[in-house]
């Protein structure tokens, strides 16, 4: 029996893709699930998906770049379900291009949906989940972009680098209290990001000429993409174990020691000055933050792990 049976969910992008892979794999813990999405179709269409008996699931409409709305849809949930335990910040836009091609209404649609829709979420909900005392769990969406870079994706690699910081700072604020931060990085899944990047671009955000980028993605095989339904079972088990950090994928730990290997021969090898160490640790967790400890070690096989691998 999950630890989290019971409680309630908010999971914004929650009608597609991952979100909607969480919303099944949380409503299968016996969790009081809201699904938040821009698109009224995919809302209605999620809703077809999910058991009238066995699943209390909510559908409510929020553009995550709203921040008067997510009050609102955040006070619809309270009267119909009570306190939000668990939010997911989850919703997100898969603008890629190089940079030179990048405009400033690219910057604002991408940034306001990728980094300020988490924002709007910890801000409308963190102060609520705090006061109302009950314990909780508050994740949010990165990406392998939130740790390595990927050239040619710079807006989509800034985006996800920042909720990467951002999930972090929020677990140090919250250690020792009873919510958890976990920040998630999905590698390759199947969802319906290209399309729906499309469909939730507003009108003020639409470029009035698209140049063409020099960057032409690659043709890859998607049959290989983990599922959604994997995802959304690795993130319950990862929010279960109060894991800080989660990843779908075991495929990413190279790119990631190189970065974190070039970190390490870029620090100057030279002799530290015990005072300036002194002064930097008045800063706090400047010089050392122990919420790296706190990240138990691999959650070791997923029961889907032999046939993903075979695949
Ligand atoms: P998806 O497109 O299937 O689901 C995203 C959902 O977010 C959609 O239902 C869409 O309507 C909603 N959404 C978009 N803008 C919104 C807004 N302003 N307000 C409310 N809802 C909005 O895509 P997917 O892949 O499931 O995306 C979920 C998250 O996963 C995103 O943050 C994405 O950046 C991230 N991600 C996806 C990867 C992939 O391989 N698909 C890999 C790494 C990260």
């Amino acid at each position: 029996m999950s630890r989290f049976a019971g409680k309630t969910a908010f999971i914004t992008g929650g009608a597609s893709g991952m979100g909607l892979g969480m919303a099944h794999a949380f409503a299968e813990a016996s969790m009081r699930v809201v699904i938040a999405d821009l698109r009224q179709d995919a809302l209605d269409a999620a809703m077809a998906g999910f058991s009238k008996t066995d699943h209390a699931v909510l559908p409510v409409r929020l553009d995550v770049t709203d921040r008067a709305r997510w009050v609102d849809a955040v006070e619809e949930v309270e009267a119909a379900f009570g306190n939000i335990h668990v939010l997911m910040n989850n919703a997100g836009v898969g603008l890629t291009g190089t940079l030179e091609t990048m405009t400033y209404k690219d910057w604002d649609f991408s940034l306001g949906v990728n980094l300020g829709g988490v924002i709007n979420g910890l801000t409308t909900l963190l102060p609520r989940m705090k006061t109302h005392g009950e314990g909780g769990h508050i994740l949010a969406t990165s990406s392998t972009a939130g740790l390595t870079a990927v050239t040619g994706a710079g807006m989509y690699t800034a985006a996800k680098f920042a909720v990467t910081g951002l999930m972090e700072t929020l677990a140090g604020e919250l250690q020792g209290t009873n919510i958890g931060v976990s920040v998630f990085f999905p590698g390759p899944v199947s969802t319906n990001l290209g399309a729906t990047t499309h469909a939730v671009r507003p009108a003020h955000l639409q470029n009035d000429v698209t140049l063409p980028d020099p960057i032409s993605p690659p043709a890859v095989d998607t049959s290989v993409f983990m599922s959604k339904e994997e995802v959304g079972q690795r993130v319950l088990r990862g929010m279960e174990r109060n894991d800080l950090f989660i990843f779908s994928h075991p495929e990413f730990s190279e790119g990631i020691r190189a970065r974190n290997d070039a970190l390490m021969r870029a620090i100057p090898r030279e002799p530290t000055n015990d005072a300036r160490v002194a002064v930097i640790r008045q800063f706090g967790s400047l010089l050392y933050n122990p919420i790296y400890d706190t990240q138990a070690d691999g959650p070791g096989p997923f029961r889907h792990a032999a046939a993903n691998a075979a695949s």
